[in-house]
């Protein structure tokens, strides 16, 4: 085993992570750990872009009003006021340090618009590729006080006897076990989509930070919402990748297999309205089974507007020329996750949360479309800011409370059963018959007690399974528990929003043992 020391810990390589290196002051040693290769994930993949109030008759409260309005008011106020007045500075700012967003001719930056906005606020890069040209700038600028440590798999969060987190423990390719010690860890792990077997998100994505902070003790509030993307391309009953809401904001429209339209008597943004009407619309039909196409005949040039979703569609023998995508809604986004407050701070002193594996109260029951990359931008760099002004503390190793375990018991879990059961029972309509029937096959293989066993003679991929089981119990549990439907929480049972509902979360933490 190996032993390191840093003076923060960053975990994830996503676009919070590497806005937090960025911004982070260079005299500190700073140690990331990502599972993958540096920079792979969710952010790389994002398509339509980074919302802002950038245009002539656009405001941050504009932008507020929408994100409330999707987020079905179960949003913080306060911190989603904030992100949408701070962003269009943090967009002033890549671009001025270099960040190739798309211009108009006449030199301004090219607005896209999304599901739920009002006005044209999405800023884009590469067409389609925002995520990938957001990432390529902000590795660029990654300061060279920040050592990566690649295929690390960090599998637990260590804790003094106060209970404070004082580093973690990871896995490599070799299964080396190494410690790292810090005052201050971050974890930028993203969300949880790989859970479902629909979902839009890169394989990595399987709840780590999630199920790290919830075995550590930490709270995580809003898990039952998730948000599942309208449109994933759909060839031969299987997912295969995202069709950006931009299309849809460029003027595509939805039909069945009679050229009808879906969405007109849906809702009044109709293609536009929020993601979850979408989603629940495509997936009534789908259910009904009838086949639903994103018709793109009327977008002028539609290779050149989105290169990236052109090749996902060739690459799959779809001939965008012929202006009919089959879709099939995914899972795409947790709003839930560790809960923080407005600087990343978790519930366990030295413990940090950003980006979608943070609960920061900004996307209340849905998120608004491209509201996720400015919420990793924002908060990325207001945790730097903090951690840059605190006092340092020292560290002492031997504060870890590290007591023996058991071994962990077998057998796990299969992971694809689980993520089709996910889908099936806790997916986009869900009942109390589902949610218990996936609580009980969960429980079977006592998920509830897996955070009182020794994790570190499995293997990565074991691990993963483990963690990927843990936060899907946490997802079912919460879901079970709210009794109604708002935003990425519909129940059939309880097909309705309640007032009784308004100002309740749902908090999962796990008790401590005593003794
Ligand atoms: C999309 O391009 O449709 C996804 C953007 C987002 O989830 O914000």
């Amino acid at each position: 085993m190996s032993m390191k020391k840093a003076d923060v810990i960053i975990i994830g390589s996503g676009v919070a992570a590497l806005q937090l290196c960025k911004h982070l002051c260079t005299d500190k040693n700073v140690i990331l750990f990502t599972k993958t290769s540096f920079g792979d994930g969710n952010s790389a993949l994002a398509q339509g872009g980074i919302a802002a109030a950038m245009g002539d008759k656009d405001h941050p409260y504009f932008h507020f009003v929408d994100t409330v309005i999707a987020g079905r008011s179960l949003n913080d106020h306060a911190s989603t006021l904030r992100m949408t007045q701070e962003a269009p500075a943090i967009i002033e700012e890549l671009a001025r340090r270099g960040c190739n967003f798309d211009r108009s001719e006449d030199n301004v930056f090219a607005l896209g618009k999304e599901g739920a906005h009002h006005q044209n606020r999405i800023v884009h890069g590469g067409g389609d590729q925002t995520g990938k040209v957001l990432i390529n700038h902000l590795k660029a600028t990654v300061p060279d006080n920040i050592q990566v440590f690649e295929y690390h798999f960090v599998f637990q969060l260590l804790l003094n006897e106060n209970n404070s987190c004082q580093g973690v423990r990871s896995k490599d390719r070799q299964g080396i076990i190494h410690e790292c010690y810090a005052p201050d860890t971050i974890l930028a792990t993203g969300g949880c989509g790989q859970v479902y077997s629909f979902t839009s998100n890169a394989c990595s994505v399987t709840g780590d930070g999630m199920a790290l902070a919830y075995q550590a003790g930490a709270t995580l509030t809003d898990m039952e919402f998730i948000q599942f993307h309208p449109t994933l391309l759909y060839i031969n009953g299987q997912p295969k990748g995202l069709i950006s809401e931009a299309v849809r904001g460029a003027g595509a429209i939805l039909i069945d297999g009679r050229k009808q339209p879906i969405m007109d008597d849906i809702h009044p943004l109709k293609d536009l309205a929020p993601r979850h009407i979408v989603s629940q619309t495509i997936f009534q039909k789908r259910q009904a089974s009838h086949d639903v196409y994103l018709d793109i005949r009327m977008i002028d040039d539609f290779q050149d507007k989105f290169p990236g979703i052109t090749n996902l569609c060739v690459s799959n023998g779809i001939n965008v020329a012929e202006g009919l995508i089959p879709v099939v809604p995914g899972c795409h986004f947790s709003m839930g996750g560790v809960e923080t407050d407005t600087l990343g701070r978790t519930t366990i002193q030295g413990l940090y949360a950003i980006g979608e594996v943070a609960c920061t109260g900004v996307h209340g029951a849905n998120r608004l479309a491209s509201n996720s990359l400015l919420e990793g931008l924002v908060y990325g760099k207001r945790l730097a800011q903090h951690l840059n002004e605190k006092e340092p503390v020292l560290l002492e190793e031997e504060e870890n409370k590290s007591v023996q375990l058991p071994a962990f018991p077998f057998p796990l879990p299969s992971r694809k059963r689980m993520q089709e059961l996910m889908m099936a029972n806790v997916g986009i309509i869900r009942h109390k018959d589902s949610l218990l029937q996936q609580l009980e096959w969960l429980e079977s293989y006592h998920v509830e007690q897996w955070h009182t066993f020794d994790m570190s003679m499995l293997t990565t991929e074991q691990m993963t399974t483990v963690f990927m089981a843990q936060t899907a119990w946490l997802i079912t549990k919460s879901a079970f528990e709210r009794e109604e439907s708002r935003g990425g929480h519909h129940r059939s049972d309880f097909p309705e929003e309640q007032m009784t509902w308004q100002n309740r979360q749902i908090i999962q933490q796990r008790t401590f043992e005593m003794g």
